[in-house]
C-alpha cells in the first residue's frame, strides 16, 4: 500500500514536519510505502492516483489553515483526485484541542465532505509536544486500513 502525506508550513523542520515524520515512520514500520510532499496550489494532483492513502496536514496561522492548504483545497484538481482514496486530516496549532476541533478541522473537512475520511486529529497545546500523540494518530489510521 502506498501513502502520501501532503502538508504546508512556514518553516521546514518545525512542529508540523516533526509530527509528519513520526506519523510516516509508523506507517513505514507497518509496511507502507510513504512519501511526503509540500502542498502547492495549481499543481496537477493526478499523481495521487498512484496512492491508496492520502494524509493532509496543516498548521494553523491566524485562525486559518496554512494558506497553501486552504487555496489548494478550494481550487484545482486535488479534491477530484481524492475521490476513492482513504483520507486522513490533521491540523497543528498552538491553542486547545477543543477549539481546534470546532474551528480548524472543519476547514479541512468541509471541501472533502463526500470523501472517505478515515481519521482526523487536532494536535494542539495538550498533544503536539507529546511524542505518543502522532503514534496514536498513525495507529488510528492503521486500524481503519486493516
Ligand atoms: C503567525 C502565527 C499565527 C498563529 N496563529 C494561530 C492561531 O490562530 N491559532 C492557534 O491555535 N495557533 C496559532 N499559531 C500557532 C501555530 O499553529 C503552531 O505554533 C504550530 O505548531 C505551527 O506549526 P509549525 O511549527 O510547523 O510552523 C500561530 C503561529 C504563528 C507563528
Amino acid at each position: 500500500m502506498k501513502a502520501i502525506i501532503l502538508f504546508d508550513c512556514y518553516q521546514r523542520g518545525g512542529k508540523t514536519e516533526q509530527l509528519i515524520d513520526v506519523i510516516g515512520g509508523e506507517l513505514v514500520k507497518s509496511g507502507y510505502y510513504v512519501e511526503k510532499g509540500i502542498i502547492v496550489p495549481n499543481a496537477d494532483y493526478d499523481f495521487l492516483q498512484e496512492f491508496d492513502v492520502v494524509l493532509i496536514g496543516s498548521p494553523i496561522y491566524n485562525l486559518m489553515l496554512s494558506k497553501n492548504v486552504g487555496t489548494t483545497l478550494a481550487q484545482g484538481n486535488i479534491v477530484k483526485n481524492l475521490e476513492g482514496k482513504k483520507v486522513g486530516l490533521f491540523v497543528i496549532c498552538g491553542g486547545p484541542e477543543i477549539s481546534a476541533d470546532l474551528l480548524y478541522l472543519p476547514q479541512l473537512r468541509f471541501p472533502l465532505l463526500k470523501h472517505d475520511i478515515i481519521a482526523e486529529k487536532a494536535f494542539g497545546m495538550e498533544t503536539k509536544d507529546d511524542p505518543e500523540s502522532p503514534v496514536q494518530f498513525a495507529n488510528a489510521i492503521l486500524e481503519k486500513l486493516a
